[in-house]
């Protein structure tokens, strides 16, 4: 049997060499490599595509997220509120400003932040949230929000995984203050290297995130504050400008691969992903829970099926983290999820007759005990 893949990026790369060495050979002849037409020309293109009025393209997902912190004035002294589940960089930009991350449980059958726990996290301290759009599916944006109102707080979306989904059919990065978006190369829609965006529908906010990417500077060699240099590379906004027009298709796919499972899919040893009826995901990953972790990871191996572990330890346990004084069994949740999830094969490129073996290996296992 040939090995079947959790993610394979060659298979795109093949069917779109030309249109990506195009992209490439045009930056190489106006010299456009860092900032420039591309790069504005890709902020524009995904701005309109998100729904969102302004677009900031900085160097990566993490940058994006710690620059709308900066903008909106998150400092020492203040806590943030962020989902333990999620990968480690939702939690960067609130650390890089030097405020507390403070982490919140998630709920046990989306795996998305739990709104009903936030409320009593708030303190004082407290200036913003960050809710995550994790694997691809939104959380819900209008119940963070209400709280986020409540006690007038920042809301900020991290979009990293979720290029082209919707909530209440709307897609995501402007329902809230900010939204902020990772191009790493796996992603939904990646770049052929590193690459991010901040979305928003406030001007200045977008103007003063332009600005500290750019060593603090609004005019040339003036610099109004401490800045930085995260710019969006050329070469990659004019990959992604090529790539964006292939998105609706590629989430599409996805989204037929996600049906093929649900409908496939039938084990009392597989848990799906709840799908609320407000998220359409684009289904970034397709995670599942099952009992046993290492006994199913190392059947699916046995039958040549690649899968990930999204992830192996939620951010309030993490090393990193150590002095901020959570322990094991502060956040039951997470901490079930942390050991009991895995990823199946997702990308758009899988043929139906991986995705029906994916599915024929789930169902014929029998856990070993
Ligand atoms: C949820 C989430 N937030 C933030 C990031 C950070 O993005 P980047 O890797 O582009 O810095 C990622 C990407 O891996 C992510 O998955």
């Amino acid at each position: 049997m040939p090995y079947i893949e959790f993610m394979d990026l060659q298979r795109q790369y093949k069917t779109h060499k030309s249109g990506i060495e195009k992209a490439l050979a045009n930056v190489c002849a106006s010299a456009a490599f860092s900032g420039g037409e591309y790069a504005e020309q890709f902020e524009k293109e995904f701005a309109a595509y998100q729904g969102a009025r302004f677009a900031a393209g900085v160097s990566n997902g993490t940058d994006a997220l710690h620059l709308a912190m900066r903008a909106l004035g998150i400092q020492a002294g203040d806590e943030v509120i962020i989902p333990a589940n999620t990968f480690i960089a939702s939690a960067w930009g609130p650390v890089y400003t030097n405020a507390k991350p403070v982490f919140i449980d998630c709920e046990n059958d989306t795996w998305q932040i739990d709104v009903s726990q936030v409320e009593a996290a708030i303190t004082e301290k407290t200036k913003a949230i960050i809710g995550v759009h994790l694997y691809g599916q939104p959380f819900d944006v209008d119940a963070l929000k209400s709280i986020a109102c409540k006690y007038k707080l920042f809301l900020v979306e991290d979009c990293a995984q979720a290029h082209g989904a919707e909530y209440k059919g709307k897609r995501l990065g402007a329902l809230a203050d900010a939204g902020s978006f990772s191009f790493y190369p796996g992603k939904n829609l990646g770049a052929y290297g590193e690459a991010g965006m901040t979305l928003s529908n406030n001007e200045a906010l977008i103007k003063h995130i332009n600005a500290l990417k750019n060593h603090g500077s609004y005019i040339r060699y003036y610099h109004d504050e401490i800045g930085y240099n995260n710019r969006l590379d050329g070469i990659q906004a004019a990959i992604l400008s090529y790539k964006l027009r292939f998105l609706d298709s590629w989430t599409e796919r996805r989204r037929e691969i996600a049906k093929m499972y649900f409908d496939g899919i039938v084990n009392t040893n597989i848990v799906m992903q709840k799908q609320p009826d407000f998220a359409s995901s684009c289904f970034h990953l397709f995670v599942i829970e099952t009992p046993d972790r290492d006994d199913f990871t190392a059947y699916l191996q046995d039958n040549e099926i690649g899968y990930g572990v999204h992830y192996p330890v939620p951010c309030h346990l993490q090393k990193a983290f150590a002095h901020l004084g959570y322990k094991a069994g502060d956040l039951p949740v997470s901490e079930y999820h942390s050991t009991h999830c895995l990823s199946l094969p997702m990308f758009p490129e899988l043929t139906d007759w991986e995705v029906e073996r994916v599915i024929d290996v789930c169902n014929k296992y029998r856990r070993i005990i």
